[in-house]
Formats: C-alpha cells, structure tokens, sequence
C-alpha cells in the first residue's frame, strides 16, 4: 500500500509523544470484560517507553454529554497498567493546568493517561482552541486508534495539522491486514456478509461488488435478496422496501463480474427464540415460520467457493447467532475459514461489531490472519470511504 508513516527510525528519547488510543473498551459492574483494545495498544505504549519517550495517552470513553463521573478514564487504569505491565499515572483534565503540569513531571519512558476527551465539546467538534490545548502537550503524535479513524475529531484530525503525525504499530498492523483483503488482494477475493438489514449496508454491498469476485450473503439481509429474486419467505424479516435495491445490486454484480451466493436451504421455526427448528429448502419456506439461519447445504456450497478463493472479508454473522441452534452456521463457517487459514490458502480478515463476538463465539479469534476491532471504523473501510484518521498518516 502506498506508505504509511510508522514509528520506525523515529527518535522519541526524550520527546513527549501523545499516543491517541481507542480504550473505549466495554466495562460492567467497573470491571473490564474485553481487554483486546487495551492489549493491541500495549506493543506502540512498550515500545515508546522502552524507548525513552515521555508517553502521553489519550482516548475517549463513551458519549458523554460534558464531565460525567461515570465516563471517566481513571477507572481503567489499573487495567490499563496491568495489561501494559507499567505504571500508568493518570490526569483528570485532558487540556488546561492539569494536564500541563502533569505532562511537565513525566519522566523518560514514563506513562501518563488524560482525561476523557469527550468531556470536552471541542474534541467532537474538532476546535481550534482544543486541538491547540492538546496540540501543546506534545512534540510528536502517534495515532493507534484505527477503531475511531472514522471521527474527524480533534485528537484524531485536528491535531495532525498541529505534530509529526505517525500511525502506531497497532494501526500499522491494521491498516497493512486491511490492505491485504480489499487494497491489494490476491484474488479470488471473497467477502462474506451477513446482518439483519441490507437498508444499513447499502453502501458497503454496492462498493464490494465492484471489488470482490464472489458475495456471500447471509443473515436477514439474505432473505431481502431471496425475497427479490421471487422466494416466498413466509414469515422471516424481509425489508420489502428494499427489493428494488437487491435486484439493483445483483445487476451491478452481474455487470462487474461478482459471484452472488445466497443460501439454498435454512433453518426455519415459528418465532425468533429457543425451540424446535427445522432444516428446510428455501423454496419450501411455510407461510407461519421464518429462517433464522443457513443451512447444511448452503454450508457446504459456501465452504466449496472458499476452498478457490485466496482472500476472505467477513462482516456480520450468517444467522441469528446470539441464539442457540441459530449461530449453526455461522459456527460452521467461521471453523472452515479458520481452517483454510491454517492450511495456509486464504487470507482471512474480520470485522465489525457483532462479528467479533460471534467468531469469538465459534472460538476461531486466533484462527484468522486478523480480526479487527472495529466496528463503524471497519464499516467505513468496507464502504471504501476515505477515513480521516488515516489520511494524515500516509506519506
Ligand atoms: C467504537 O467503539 O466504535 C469507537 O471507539 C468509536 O466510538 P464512537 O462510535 O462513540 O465514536
Ligand atoms: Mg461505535
């Protein structure tokens, strides 16, 4: 990909190095329950500090309307330090004398967290005056944040026009796997693509299939398609306002040269929940049950095609996943990719919300060449727009 600007060969000893992290991570009952953000942080916060530099971080946390307790940073620090394994100390401003002071008593190869940035209007806002306050705090940025790379906000935009801008190895990481699936793959290149509605990814269908050699659909926004090509889908969530839009994308596929797969055979039941559920071809579909997730056989169709892919892209789980047999599927599925990603003949990147969780949940985390943690980040850079976070970055 043409360059990125990385941390290497760039003297930070004795620098302060303001290093924008995304540890907006989820916590419950003040417990952190998923430390993956904070982990793929830690090599670019080891490496500074090994490295002599005077390591300022900075992150938002929620959406909080102005200061609210509730949002506030410091509740993460001893995780934070303990995933890092070092000291972190932490400032209850982000701008201001607090922040000065605090950032002025570093030391070399010291860690410091700020704030919230979000307590602040001006970092959403992108303003002048915030993005000064932050921009004083440091002489270099390092940007390790591809989750929140689709905010044009102050410590993601603003302030690349003020420091030497730099992409941290977690970005590096992200941005080169990224290249690896929709920049320059090796074709056949796949994307597989479930979620309930085609009406929220519209965009990203249309940019695919002009990218990709074969779609794989799946979850609701599947029966939208079936629906479109005349299959009775009985009581299963169809987007009727949305058929024109199916057929308009299966002509540009056909156009562009893209493969279309959608499922042959599902497994229906009476109502969304646990129960008795049956495996049926999608032209048998009964007026009172709904499909809840692919089938056997469209299993075994979709993990023949990826047997002649070299690259996959996956977005969104295959079926009603969050409930059992439903995520049967998207289990299977998850288990071939991650096999053919062993065997070395695909390359295979995930990403988006709900499909961490529902890899996460076929156990196959490890298993892929990499699973992004971002969900609107990654949505962005499937619908090939131009992310502000990134731009600054490259050379
Ligand atoms: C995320 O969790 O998706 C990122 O941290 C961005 O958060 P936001 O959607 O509140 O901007
Ligand atoms: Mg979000």
């Amino acid at each position: 990909m043409s360059g990125i600007r990385t941390l290497d060969g760039v003297d930070v000893a004795g620098k302060r190095v303001l290093v924008r992290g995304d540890l907006n991570v989820p916590v419950q009952d003040g417990r952190v329950t998923d430390t993956t953000r904070i982990d793929r942080l830690a090599p670019t916060v080891r490496e500074l500090a090994g490295k002599k530099a005077k390591v300022v971080l900075l992150s938002h946390f929620g959406r909080p309307k102005g200061r609210d307790p509730k949002e506030s940073l410091e509740q993460l620090v001893p995780t934070i330090s303990k995933q890092l394994g070092l000291k972190v100390a932490f400032a209850s401003d982000c701008v201001g004398p607090e922040a000065e002071t605090a950032v002025a008593a570093l030391k070399d190869g010291e860690v410091l967290l700020l704030e919230n940035l979000r307590f602040h209007m001006g970092e959403e806002k992108n303003e002048p005056d915030f993005v000064a306050g932050l921009a004083k705090l440091g002489d270099l940025y390092v940007d390790d944040a591809f989750s929140a790379a689709h905010r044009a906000h102050a410590s993601i935009a603003g302030i690349t026009e003020k420091l030497p801008a730099y992409a941290g190895r977690g970005m590096e990481a992200e941005l080169k796997a990224l290249d690896k699936a929709l920049g320059n793959p090796a074709h056949p290149v796949a994307a597989l693509v479930g979620g309930a509605k085609i009406s929220t990814k519209l965009d990203l269908l249309s940019n695919l299939v002009g990218k990709v050699d074969l779609l794989v659909l799946g979850g609701g926004m599947a029966n939208t398609f079936l629906a479109a090509r005349g299959v009775k889908m009985g009581k299963s969530l169809v987007e009727a306002e949305m058929l024109d839009q199916a057929r308009a994308i299966e002509a540009t596929a056909k156009q562009k040269g893209c493969t279309i797969l959608l499922p042959v055979d599902a497994l229906v039941a009476e109502k969304f929940g646990p129960g008795h559920a049956e495996t049926i071809s999608v032209d048998a579909i009964p007026d009172d049950r709904m499909m809840l997730d692919i089938g056997p056989a469209s299993v075994d169709a979709v993990v023949a095609k990826l047997k002649t892919c070299k690259t996959i892209v996956w977005n969104g789980p295959m079926g009603a996943f969050e409930i059992q047999p439903f995520d049967t599927g998207t289990v299977a599925v998850a288990k071939a990719v991650a096999s053919l990603t062993k065997d070395g003949t695909l390359v295979s990147i995930g990403g988006g919300g709900d499909t961490v969780a529902a890899l996460g949940a076929a156990g196959v985390e490890n298993d892929f060449t990499y699973i992004s943690t971002a969900g609107g980040a990654f949505l962005e850079w499937m619908e090939g727009k131009v992310l502000p976070g990134v731009v600054p970055l490259m050379q």
